[in-house]
């Protein structure tokens, strides 16, 4: 590809992740802008959990099961000559983990907010880690259709509960029932709930921002109420500041319903203008690498095993930083050095009729692994190595011993434990003296996935004992004394055989370091 080729490439790339708490919406918009993208003919294929249908992306069977997303996954399609992927993540606290690190491959992100309940704690939980990342962050206040809160409150919560301001792109006229429409402060226009007589759906306003008096809604009292609103938001709402959108600081908000497929293109049209080409990463040195930079490199965000049962698959998913990427190219695993070609890659998208046919930055790839890979890896194909900065990571607070049930099947045990772990969802340590297994996670329900998984991937029934909440604490070897260990600090090693304790609590950490002064112990390593 030609320079001019791949910059115009890049700079079609719209690369988000969609967060909000559970039953916010999340699924349901997904679908709605997958329709536009052409990509699904009809609501409900997405998921449809009455139909008994599951979403495109809920490959596991466990989600099938729970009805939740366990994963992230990504879907890609075209809108107004752009390319979206849609970076999927779970809504469920327990898989936060996994989450967070999908926020590190975007370039925005969408916070979907159920209007009758504001603010709540997983979308507060996903929006401090978006915010760290001073990426721009889009307000979808769904379920219009119901009668929910103020709209003036849920603006002002934005502020007072996540310290970002709001910046109303349209306002409702009405909600549940009584829903009229919206007022489109951007566009200048009534968008309408329901097409009026004439069958318009869109009604303009003039300079002042009134409609014409001729107009039956001026005489409806909610349309006053509205003009109402919008002067005060005009008067003594934020200003728009385009700068402010892009760091994170100021965000705009659309009101809709994505269930009645109500303001979602309007949103999705300002959203595409609006959200950010890829922009350039920071390296491990400090510097920042350019997305049009001419060679391929990506990094490794997250690992997932057999997301198609009949086969023994895993998948690396690679967000590209820069350059191009093509089957069959040569790359150098920075971790290792080691020499690769990529000949097996799939790209994601929901339909493969709508295939891309090349790959550039800010687009996601997924990789069949046979081991070589581990989260946070860097690939580059040109000449000078290139390290993406690290990856956060999250210390586990849940820990479990792990045992194969029947001793006899040893091999798929291990083998099983080796690649669930290396997807990185759950920790493995080994306990210092005896190796004995101990899985540490974020939430308890990763344990879950992770034995049904061990049955069902690697035919391996596990036995889990809890060993509780503990907090874990790395020691310098040099500092360590094995008689330092005792039921209330459990010292283990982890995958890199460094010690840590695992403290019963933090009286138990407290009391350790009373009784050893000068040994330094570390959360994260
Ligand atoms: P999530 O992915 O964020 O968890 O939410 P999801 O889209 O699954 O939506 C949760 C529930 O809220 C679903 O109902 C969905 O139909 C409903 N919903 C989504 N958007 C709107 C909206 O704009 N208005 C209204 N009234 N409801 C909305 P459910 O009955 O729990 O699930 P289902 O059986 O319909 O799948």
């Amino acid at each position: 590809m030609k320079p001019q080729e791949l910059k115009d490439e890049v700079a079609k790339r719209r690369t988000f992740a969609i967060i909000s708490h559970p039953d916010a919406g999340k699924t349901t918009i997904t679908e709605q802008l997958l329709l536009y993208g052409g990509v699904i003919r009809e609501a409900g294929t997405v998921k449809g959990r009455k139909s008994g249908h599951f979403a495109k992306s809920d490959w596991m069977a466990i989600e099938k099961q729970r009805g939740i997303s366990v994963t992230s996954s990504v879907l890609q399609f075209g809108y107004q000559g752009k390319q979206i992927n849609i970076l999927d993540t779970p809504g469920h606290e327990d898989f936060s983990e996994d989450t967070y690190r999908t926020l590190m491959a975007v370039d925005a992100a969408v916070m979907v907010i159920d209007s009758a309940k504001g603010i709540e704690a997983q979308t507060k939980k996903l929006f401090k880690v978006v915010k760290q990342r001073g990426i721009p962050i889009f307000t979808f206040m769904n379920k219009l259709d119901r009668d929910g809160r103020e709209p003036l409150d849920l603006i002002a919560e934005l502020e007072d509960l996540l310290g970002i301001e709001g910046y109303a792109m349209n306002w409702p006229i009405g909600m549940g029932k009584g829903l009229v429409g919206l007022y489109d402060r951007v566009a200048n226009r009534i968008e309408l709930y329901r097409d009026n007589e004439a069958g318009d759906k869109y009604l303009p306003l003039n300079a002042d921002g009134e409609l014409d008096s001729s107009e039956p809604l001026t005489n409806e009292s909610i349309y006053r109420d509205t003009l109402g609103d919008i002067e005060l938001l005009n008067d003594a709402g934020n200003q728009y500041d385009l700068k402010k959108i892009m760091r994170g600081e100021q965000t705009p908000v659309f009101f809709g319903s994505a269930l009645t497929n109500f303001g979602v293109q309007t949103f999705l049209d300002h959203f595409v203008n609006m959200a950010p080409e890829p922009g350039p990463h920071r390296l491990l040195d400090g510097t920042e690498l350019s997305p049009t930079a001419p060679d391929f490199s990506g990094f490794v965000f997250k690992i997932q095993a057999n997301m198609n049962p009949s086969h023994r698959d895993r998948i690396a998913f690679v967000r590209i930083g820069a350059g191009e990427f093509e089957r069959g190219m040569d790359v150098t695993l920075t971790r290792t050095d080691k020499k690769l070609r990529l000949n097996n890659s799939t790209e994601f998208m929901a339909d493969s009729r709508e295939q891309v046919q090349t790959a550039v930055a800010g687009d996601i790839v997924g990789l069949y692994d046979t081991g070589n890979f581990q989260i946070g890896d860097t690939i580059y194909a040109g000449k000078t190595p290139v390290e993406y900065e690290k990856l956060p990571q999250f210390t586990p607070e849940l820990f479990m011993r792990v045992t194969p049930k029947n001793v006899m099947k040893q091999k798929s045990f291990h083998k099983g434990m080796q690649q669930l772990v290396q997807e990185g969802a759950v920790q493995l340590y080994r306990t210092y003296t005896t190796n004995d297994y101990i899985l540490g996670a974020v939430g308890q329900l990763q344990f879950e996935v992770f034995k049904f998984r061990m049955q069902n991937e690697y035919n391996s029934e596990v036995v889990m004992s809890p060993i509780g909440s503990r907090v874990a604490r790395w020691i310098d070897p040099d500092q360590l004394d094995e008689k330092m260990s005792s039921t209330r600090n459990l010292l283990v090693k982890d995958m890199q055989g460094q010690p840590l304790f695992l403290f019963e609590n933090q009286y138990a950490e407290r009391w350790f370091a009373d009784k050893y002064p000068d040994v330094k112990l570390t959360a994260k390593l």
